[in-house]
């Protein structure tokens, strides 16, 4: 492949396939959801999503892209959050990266990758699943709504009810977090993670000061 060239594509000329090559290997690094719920059983499942962001403030929103497995059955957490309206986004750092990597595994319904893992629990304070004791981030949500867009692919929305930081990690009095103490991992594509540990930072100015400085 020459790297040299300018490249375009029409999407209807794609693949499903090569979309999800691009896409996925353009729009990153993604942050990393991993995300606890409980199954009607009682089993805590903890899977890995990227298709993810936090959507807004009030409400308070985050959004989760989940797909079906191939053969289309939902994966466990689609039918846990179904069924139970809560779950929890438990953000991952670099010492969780590698249990994160353990929970996408495609481990029955009645088996946790919380213990597969060789992770802890903590209870939830607001909504009844708990979170990962070694997550810098944990966000308790209510599922908000979520939209379907084929058999196979589904928009969840949740609304974040509590947050819970590692110690040290939020100045209580200016809610300030410390991004050297957090390390958190961003999903490249496919098996590739970045660390954030060369970060700038850009001051945002005003159309004022622009006018004052061009003249
Ligand atoms: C870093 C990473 C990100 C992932 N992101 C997604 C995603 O956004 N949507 C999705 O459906 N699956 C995603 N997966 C795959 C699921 O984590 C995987 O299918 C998992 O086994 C689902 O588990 P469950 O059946 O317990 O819900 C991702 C996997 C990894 C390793």
């Amino acid at each position: 492949m020459s790297q040299s060239v300018a490249f375009t594509a029409a999407f209807a000329d794609l693949e499903p396939k090569e979309r999800y090559k691009l896409l996925c290997a353009s729009v990153t690094p993604r942050p990393i959801a991993l995300v606890t719920c409980v199954s009607t059983e009682g089993v805590v499942n903890a899977a890995p999503f990227s298709f993810f962001n936090v959507f807004s403030e009030d409400p308070a929103l985050i959004v989760l892209g989940l797909q079906h497995r191939p053969g289309n059955t939902p994966k466990d957490t689609s039918r846990n959050i179904a069924a139970a309206g809560a779950f929890v986004v438990n953000l991952v750092d670099e010492a969780l990266a590698e249990a994160m990597n353990i929970c996408a595994i495609d481990f029955p319904p009645e088996v946790s990758e919380i213990d597969a893992a060789g992770l802890s629990l903590l209870p939830g304070v607001t909504v009844p699943v708990p979170r990962i004791a070694e997550a810098p981030f944990a966000l308790e949500c209510r599922k908000h709504s979520a939209m379907s867009f084929s058999p196979t692919r589904e928009l969840l929305i949740g609304e974040v009810v509590r947050i819970h930081a590692r110690e040290g990690l939020v100045d209580p009095r200016t809610l300030r977090v410390s991004m050297d103490g957090y390390k958190p991992v961003g999903r490249m594509f496919g098996d590739g993670y970045s660390r954030q540990n060369d970060r700038f930072d850009l001051r945002r100015g005003t159309y004022a000061e622009w006018v004052a400085e061009r003249g």
